[in-house]
């Protein structure tokens, strides 16, 4: 089991990105976290300090890749990257008025350039030593397209594939890859959902399922397994069985935010 000690993860200022960081906190490790609100931000870095981790953090949004990849160069210089997490991502509701253009493109935007964005830089850092974990966040919802999130649906399915896919290839370099696919976890993302989710989990729960399978090198990191199951059998089952099914499932409610693309 690895124990990585230089540690970059994009989001880190809350939720599940915030538990993995006070997860790996521990005197000897070095932690590089991202995120843009900086009161959040600040508050988990120095509870990261209080457990003897150093840290440093970059307020910086994961759609700007000179920021990102200049940020990440900087960290990997100060302690070179073990491992990098692309977590930061985004949903937004679809309730009553559906899913807007802009609020599709930003979704795509921050879930599949912003992961790009962090890989690149990551694998630009890693390759030429021939060593380091890059690990992407992705979803249950990556393997069967909801009516609720069409556009989030598609973008944990694009770096879901991608992340395999870079796991065959990056390998023969000597890097690891490892796609993450949580089902509802206990965060800001899921807290304005008004309709039951099934298996709720907290979030230092989700954070521990992670790290255990970072540390083992998994090619995926699923969770809930009843939950994975459930999905499977939607995915596998023809469109003419299940849609009718799916379409009378509860939208997440539209948010001012989401309107505004945010
Ligand atoms: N919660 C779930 O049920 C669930 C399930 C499956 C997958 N996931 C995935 O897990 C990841 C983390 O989500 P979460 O549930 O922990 O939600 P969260 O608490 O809302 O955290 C999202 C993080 O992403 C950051 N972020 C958002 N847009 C960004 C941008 N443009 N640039 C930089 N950082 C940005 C946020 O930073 P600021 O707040 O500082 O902007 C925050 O730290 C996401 O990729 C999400 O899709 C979540």
């Amino acid at each position: 089991m690895k124990e990585p000690k230089s540690i970059l993860i994009t989001g880190g200022s809350s939720g599940i990105g915030a538990a993995l960081a006070l997860g790996y906190a521990a005197p000897g490790v070095f932690l590089a976290l991202t995120g843009r609100h900086r009161k959040r931000l600040e508050e988990v870095a120095e509870r990261c300090r209080a457990s003897g981790a150093e840290v440093a953090t970059g307020i910086i949004d994961v759609r700007d890749p000179e920021a990102l990849a200049a940020w990440s160069a900087a960290q990997d210089l100060r302690r070179p990257l073990d491992l990098v997490i692309a977590n930061a991502g985004i949903s937004a509701g679809t309730g009553t008025f559906g899913e807007t253009d802009r609020q599709s493109r930003h979704i795509f935007a921050v879930n599949v350039d912003g992961v790009m964005n962090t890989v690149l830089a990551a694998v630009a850092l890693m390759r030429p030593r021939r060593r380091g974990q890059i690990a992407i966040m992705s979803s249950l919802a990556a393997f069967r397209g909801f009516p609720g999130a069409p556009a989030y649906c598609a973008s944990k399915a694009a770096v879901r594939v991608w992340g395999e896919a870079l796991r065959g290839m990056l390998g023969r370099d000597g890097l690891e890859v490892t796609v993450i696919c949580p089902g509802y976890v206990k965060t800001r993302m899921t807290a304005r959902n008004d309709f039951p989710m099934p298996f709720l989990m907290e979030t230092d729960r989700a954070a521990g399922i992670i790290m255990r399978g970072l540390a083992a090198n998994k090619a995926r990191i699923v969770f809930p397994r009843r939950l994975y199951s459930l999905v499977w059998l939607l995915a596998l089952l023809p469109p003419a069985w299940t849609d009718p099914l799916l379409a009378r499932l509860p939208e997440k409610p539209a948010s001012p935010d989401s309107q505004a693309g945010a």
